[in-house]
């Protein structure tokens, strides 16, 4: 894992790989922005116009190289754009630094240490500094031949920047202090998250993401309960033995536990864990498959949020569900028309297998609902149909309180993770009527993802707040990296989960 730490030494004295300056977009060219008065000074007061010269304009995204000033121990300075200059009386976002930060740091993979020149108003700032680039630096191969896990010197795998020293913040002071930490423990967590998302089915069951959950709850003084296949039977968990009974691999529905002494409120976190989505009968065709590892990213961004609230030791009480199982054809395998008898009571004709996560969902809901929390939240990488209507970056939230939904695209706004508002239609939820069952788990085409969140709806316990982020776009990007987001498992949601409970503990839902 990167090391990060805050810096209070000049810019020319300081030996590392690089340092790295911000430059914005002006009405007339690039501007050197605040942080890096040294440096420019070292160029005679010219950066801004050696980087015109070298045809960087400060767009956002934009890395550009160029040789230290003489003198300077560190041999290359590396400019990142930061966008459009703030408005006068402005600063710059802290989501634009975040992705500044990350864009940095992920053109210096491969590098030992790098020093971070950026500008910072406040704590806030270094601390969205701090998570960018911490973010930024994170490379997944474990399974390259000289990949991280097995040694260096790999074209294909260089490694993330492995030091960081933020310039210019104020190492004692408290609230820098802890903003940095912040910074660090949610990064590390989130970076956990990818690795999870990351990792192939075939060594990613639900055991043993199981085992990895109790290994991190004991590190964490989080207590961790695990339902294996007997316990499930037992309890009459339909709708997760229902989608794992295909598999080779039995599911699982871990319960994570994080509480504490001063805290008012109870907030209740649901994460769907498919660690592989074939579809199960209702096999998928190729071309849909060959992403589906990502399909337990919503159980991977629960479990790193209830690690992270832990180690912030955040005054609320937090509960992780993951609902485990792997969606595999088989002679054993749910056929459609199969009835489940669900958790809650309910019976759910299965008419699509592949509509998997809102069976695993609806028993670990209802379950959740024993225990009176506050409000549950369920992420899931659930509907095709949600990443049609908002795309790959942005997930749609859905509920059943107005001011929760808003609360949680608050949260989201504030982490730099876009969300959007989603209805809950009641006329949807006649094209689920079964002819057999209670319920049937498809309806109508048109509005997928709304549909799945009616479908979830039903199994909240009464009287209780409740919220489900599709994820199912932003889990895992498929194109190039961009800003803090590489490549494969994003680790989207943690961050909102987070902030969500850091309000909580603080009052503010209520
Ligand atoms: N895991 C998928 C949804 C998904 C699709 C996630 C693409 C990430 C990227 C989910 O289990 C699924 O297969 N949903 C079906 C539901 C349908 C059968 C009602 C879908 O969206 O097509
Ligand atoms: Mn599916
Ligand atoms: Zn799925």
């Amino acid at each position: 894992m990167t090391a990060l730490t805050l810096s209070t030494a000049a810019a020319s004295g300081l030996r590392a790989d690089a340092i790295v300056v911000g430059v914005a977009k002006g009405a007339k060219g690039p501007v050197v922005a605040p942080g890096a008065e040294a440096v420019d000074k070292a160029y005679d007061g010219k950066l801004a116009s050696v980087l015109e010269t070298l045809g960087a304009t400060g767009g956002e995204g934009e890395v550009t190289k160029l040789p230290a000033p003489s003198g300077f121990k560190a041999p290359v300075v590396v400019a990142v754009g930061l966008g459009t200059v703030p408005e006068k009386d402005e600063t710059y976002g802290t989501d634009a630094l975040r992705r500044a930060a990350g864009t940095a740091a992920r053109a210096l993979s491969g590098s030992k240490k790098a020093a971070f020149a950026l500008p910072a108003e406040d704590a806030g700032d270094t601390g969205a500094i701090a998570e960018g680039a911490l973010l930024g630096a994170y490379s997944f191969d474990a399974y390259k031949e000289n990949g991280s896990a097995k040694g260096k010197n790999s074209k294909d795998a260089k490694g993330p920047l492995a030091e960081i020293a933020l310039l210019g913040g104020k190492p004692r002071d408290k609230a820098y202090k802890a903003a940095v930490e912040r910074a660090v423990a949610v990064a590390e967590e989130l970076n956990r998250a990818r690795d999870l998302i990351n990792t192939p089915p075939n060594d990613l069951n639900p055991e043993a993401f199981a085992a990895v959950a109790s290994a991190a709850g004991k590190e964490h003084g989080i207590k961790v309960q695990v339902l294996d296949e007997k316990a499930l039977t037992k309890g009459g968990y339909g709708g997760i033995l229902g989608v794992g009974v295909g598999s080779e691999a039995p599911p699982r529905l871990v319960k994570l536990s994080y509480t504490s002494s001063k805290a008012k409120k109870h907030l209740a976190f649901v994460g769907k864990g498919i660690t592989y989505d074939s579809g199960g009968i209702s096999l998928k065709p190729a071309g849909h498959n060959e992403t589906m590892k990502c399909d337990m990213a919503g159980a991977a961004a629960v479990f790193a949020a209830v690690v992270a609230a832990a180690r912030l030791g955040l005054e609320v009480n937090v509960t992780g569900w993951l609902a485990l199982a792997e969606n595999m054809p088989s002679g054993s395998a749910t056929r459609p028309g199969d009835v489940l008898r669900m958790y809650s009571g309910k019976t759910v004709e299965v008419l699509n297998t592949d509509a998997e996560g809102r069976l695993v969902l609806a028993d670990a809901i209802a379950k959740a609902s024993e225990d009176k929390p506050d409000a549950i939240v369920d992420v899931a990488t659930l509907t095709g149909a949600m990443m049609m209507a908002l795309g790959s970056r942005t997930f749609g939230i859905m509920a059943n309180d107005d001011a929760f939904r808003a609360a949680i695209h608050d949260a989201s706004e504030e982490a730099g993770e876009p969300s959007w508002p989603m209805p809950l239609p009641d006329h949807l939820r006649k094209g689920m009527d079964s002819p057999t069952a209670d319920i049937a788990n498809m309806g109508e085409r048109m509005g997928g993802g709304l549909v799945a969140g009616l479908f979830l709806k039903e199994f909240v316990g009464e009287g209780i707040t409740w919220a489900h982020l599709d994820i199912a776009g932003p889990a895992f990007n498929e194109g190039g990296p961009f800003g803090y987001t590489p490549k494969g498992g994003t680790g989207t949601a943690v961050r909102t989960l987070v902030r969500l409970a850091e309000r909580t503990a603080a009052g503010d839902l209520g």
